[in-house]
């Protein structure tokens, strides 16, 4: 592998599937249970906030009993060690990427960028405020800012709002050498149009590294596929080999 100074990683809810969290695509992913416009739209929180929350709670309630896998330790690893600029950029809102990244100490070069929100922040409707957040939300939750109860929702990004830290994520995309794919399948715009920015700048090697071909795997440079614990560990390390 050549030398890179600057990478950018994308990860899904692939990468999580082996921590014991579903993905939402998959054989009894999330949306085989639950549809979208029930459960992931501004819309559907307007109709039936309880429904929305219940689902959200379910799901902050279920990372107690998850823990960071290998790949998610890998990447933390690799946030410890290059020296480059490195951009996590994840789809996923459990928190397992934090997980593994806390209590290092991390390059200055480093951030982590949960693009589609946090399960373990809640938002303020009224004042747009965001906080941490750790049990169910109910409709006895009173928000920290403006003390009413009924004004928090999940700090998540639904269908129809606009992905978090796009500014920052385009600009690492342009000047990226080395942009790497893991456990996606690249349905969901804008993240699934990343691999074809990374391209658009010109100088960028491009890696999808999944258990199947994405969507769009054809615009990869290389592609790797099996479980996310035994790719990414080896990636990485190569990867730290030869450039470190
Ligand atoms: P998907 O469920 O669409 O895709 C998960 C991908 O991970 C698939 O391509 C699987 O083949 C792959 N996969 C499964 N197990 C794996 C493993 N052990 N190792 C490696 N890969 C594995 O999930 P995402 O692509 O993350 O958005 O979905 C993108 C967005 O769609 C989510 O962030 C969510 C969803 O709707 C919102 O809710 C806004």
């Amino acid at each position: 592998m050549k030398p890179v100074s600057s990478i950018v990683v994308l990860t899904g809810a692939g990468i999580s599937a082996e921590s014991g969290l579903s993905t939402f695509r998959d054989n009894n992913g999330l949306w085989c249970d639950h549809r979208i416009e029930d459960v992931a739209t501004p819309q559907a929180f307007a109709r039936n906030p309880k429904l929305v929350q219940d689902f959200y709670n379910m799901r902050r309630a279920q990372l107690a009993s998850v823990e960071p896998n290998a790949a998610h330790i890998a990447l933390a690893q690799l946030a410890e060690r290059f020296q480059g600029s490195f951009t996590l950029v994840t789809q996923n809102v459990d928190n397992l990427h934090a997980r593994a990244l806390a209590g290092r100490t991390l390059r200055s070069h480093f951030e982590l960028l949960p693009m589609h929100g946090e399960l373990t922040k809640v938002r303020c409707s009224e004042t747009e405020k965001i906080v941490n957040w750790q049990g169910d939300i109910t409709p006895q939750s009173q928000c920290a800012c403006c003390y009413e109860t009924g004004t928090l929702r999940p700090h998540i990004v639904w269908f129809g709002e606009m992905p978090l830290y796009m500014n920052k994520i385009m600009r690492a995309l342009q000047a990226c050498d080395l942009f790497i794919s893991i456990g996606t399948s690249g349905n969901v715009y804008p993240a699934a149009g990343f691999v074809q920015e990374v391209k658009r700048a010109g100088h960028g090697k491009t890696v999808e590294l999944n258990l199947e071909p994405s969507q769009g795997h054809s615009l990869f440079d290389e592609r790797i596929y099996g479980p996310a614990t035994q790719l990414v560990p080896k990636f990485i390390d190569e990867l730290i080999n030869t450039t470190i």
